[in-house]
């Protein structure tokens, strides 16, 4: 059966992409449904060209229903949140708890929490003379960025970064491995357990499996689905 997934993202989409990209490969799981906040986001731009069902979530009503009535329309299994601004109503995690989750630009629980976005995550890890940052996938639950960490990638900060160099070291590591955890997930390969701990996430106990975001994407690529599993 294929696992059907919805996206919801505020801005430009570049992980929805990445991940309808890599699902097309991979199978077992789709690209369903993309909502946001924002009716002018690229992500909602990209859906509709490509004939994926698009939704605005309107903001001031009862939120919870909304969402829960647009992904039973969609039939949805599986929800990620791929640079989605809006805290997910409570009733929504519940109903998703386990099959909802989210990509973050640094490492957890470090750099996260409200306000914790976009250019002010890397400038944050900047200041803090943090020397690795890199992507991370968690479970989403009631509080921002909280939810059981699933996978993270170690990405290197230069002493010459920016927060631009670094948005884009760390972006091109979330590219690959947000597709490759939600996948995992939709297919039911990582679950969250009825104590909050992740089952069956790095696969792998080789050390060696994980690489810095330097080498080419295969090569990164390749040290991902080692240490997954997937
Ligand atoms: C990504 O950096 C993601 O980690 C964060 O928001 C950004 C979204 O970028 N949550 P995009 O819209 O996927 O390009």
């Amino acid at each position: 059966m294929t696992a059907r997934i919805a996206v919801f993202a505020s801005g430009r989409g570049s992980n929805l992409q990445a991940l309808h990209a890599y699902l097309e490969r991979a199978g077992g799981a789709e690209v369903v449904l993309v909502a946001s906040d924002r009716a002018s986001s690229g992500a909602l731009a990209w859906a509709r060209d490509r004939g994926i069902a698009s939704s605005t979530i309107e903001s001031g009503g009862d939120d919870a229903t909304t969402i829960l009535e647009l992904l039973s329309a969609s039939r949805v299994d599986c929800v990620a949140l791929a640079g989605y601004l809006r805290l997910v109503p409570a009733e929504v995690v519940r109903a998703y708890r386990g099959r909802l989750l989210n990509v973050h630009p640094a490492l957890l629980p470090a750099f996260g929490g409200p306000g914790m976005y976009g250019a002010r995550v890397h400038r944050a890890v900047l200041a803090s003379g943090a020397r690795v940052s890199g992507p991370t996938v968690h479970f989403v639950d009631e509080i921002y960025d909280h939810g059981a960490i699933i996978a993270q990638w170690p990405v290197p900060v230069f002493r010459d970064d920016t927060e631009v160099t670094l948005a884009a070291r760390v972006l091109r590591a979330e590219h690959l491995l947000f597709p490759r955890v939600a996948h995992l997930v939709a297919s039911g390969r990582i679950t969250l357990t009825g104590d909050g701990r992740v089952s069956g996430a790095y696969a792998s106990r080789d050390p060696a499996a994980f690489l810095f975001a330097i080498p080419e994407d295969d090569v990164l690529a390749e040290s991902m689905a080692s240490a997954l599993g997937g």
